[in-house]
């Protein structure tokens, strides 16, 4: 049976000819590309046509790295990340992900000394750097990059002839100043856009979107506040990024686990460690934060209000007292 060549303008997720199935999901490109122009405030264009689409970001992210490297080669990485790319980029692929550390004391930001430092210490160790991959808004950290960074590490990736990925599945969480700046608006075109019934809804569902993701991160972050539990400031992604440090016995990876195993034992909340960001430095933990509803919040933050109360009152000092006495 001869089948029709695909249209260029959808994709077929599902399609089953022979059984001439009506089951046919499909998802018109240019509607998509539209899509994520609006997403990114219409200051970048995507042309329909060099869209392609995959199962969600896991299928993505591991085909491009079986397009783009071999076995054996390197990605660099920063650190903390999104431990599903340790599953999506590495594990079936043979490609290895290289972290550049980020530092707390620098609000975890990453630089392009931390970048040029790990890319010149893998070439020493003959170590081939195929790229270099961004998750912009970052998961774990729910910070952006600015578009100077972006500019650098353009740049650099440029001169070393090495791919630069940019995830930006995050983009549409953005719920606060400073404003996003997309990779593909650093090397955009111009273009008009047209869909307007599209851009419409999308517009307000941003609008909607940034304010609920607002709200909802005040209102997490304030309520740790109460009970001295800071949070890395934060303007996007649906998770904050917690700083228990302070609650650590010692600052080792073991004791962020026993806490983690506290945490979940005692306070009944399933939050994630650092380390499974691969966080070079102990203590923080990862609260995702909108997938639950106002009822759930206001459980957690009691459960983390009356764990942290007990977890003082057992402990002479108190974690608080520990936290002033060491800014003092
Ligand atoms: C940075 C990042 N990349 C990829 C994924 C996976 O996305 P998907 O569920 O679309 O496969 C996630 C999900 O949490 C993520 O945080």
């Amino acid at each position: 049976m001869q089948h029709a060549p695909p249209d260029f303008n959808f994709c077929w997720l599902h399609c089953s000819p022979e059984l001439h199935l009506c089951s046919i999901l499909a998802f018109p490109l240019p509607a998509i590309a539209k899509y994520m122009e609006k997403i990114r405030r219409g200051k970048v264009k995507f042309d329909a046509g060099r869209v392609v689409m995959a199962g969600g970001a896991t299928g993505a992210n591991e085909t491009l790295m079986l397009c783009l490297a071999s076995r054996g080669d390197v990605f660099l990485v920063p650190s903390p990340y999104y431990p599903g790319f340790n599953r999506d980029l590495w594990w079936r692929t043979g490609v290895q992900l290289l972290p550049i550390s980020c530092e707390s004391s620098k609000n975890f930001k990453i630089t392009l000394e931390a970048v040029t430092e790990t890319y010149e210490k893998a070439q020493q160790e003959n170590i081939k750097v195929k790229g270099l991959i961004l998750t912009n808004p970052c998961n774990p950290l729910g910070t952006i990059l600015d578009r100077d960074t972006l500019i650098n590490f353009l740049t650099f990736t440029d001169q070393h002839n090495i791919h630069l990925v940019c995830e930006e599945i995050y983009a549409a969480t953005v719920f606060d100043a400073p404003q996003f700046v997309s990779i593909a608006e650093i090397i955009a075109d111009d273009e008009i856009c047209t869909n307007k019934d599209l851009l419409l809804c999308c517009q307000e569902f941003l609008i909607v979107n940034a304010k609920r993701s607002r709200e909802r991160n005040e209102k997490f972050t304030s309520g740790l506040e109460e009970v001295g539990i800071k949070c890395l400031k934060s303007n996007a992604g649906v998770y904050c990024w917690m700083d228990l440090r302070p609650l650590l016995k010692e600052p080792t990876l073991d004791a962020e686990v026993s806490l983690w195993k506290l945490i979940i034992n005692d306070a009944k909340l399933n939050i994630s460690t650092g380390s499974s960001f691969n966080c070079p430095e102990a203590g923080w933990f990862r609260v995702c934060f909108a997938n639950i509803d106002e009822q759930t919040v206001e459980i957690a933050l009691a459960r983390i209000q009356m764990f942290v109360d007990a977890y003082n009152s057992v402990n002479e000092n108190g974690f608080l007292k520990n936290t002033s006495a060491k800014e003092e």
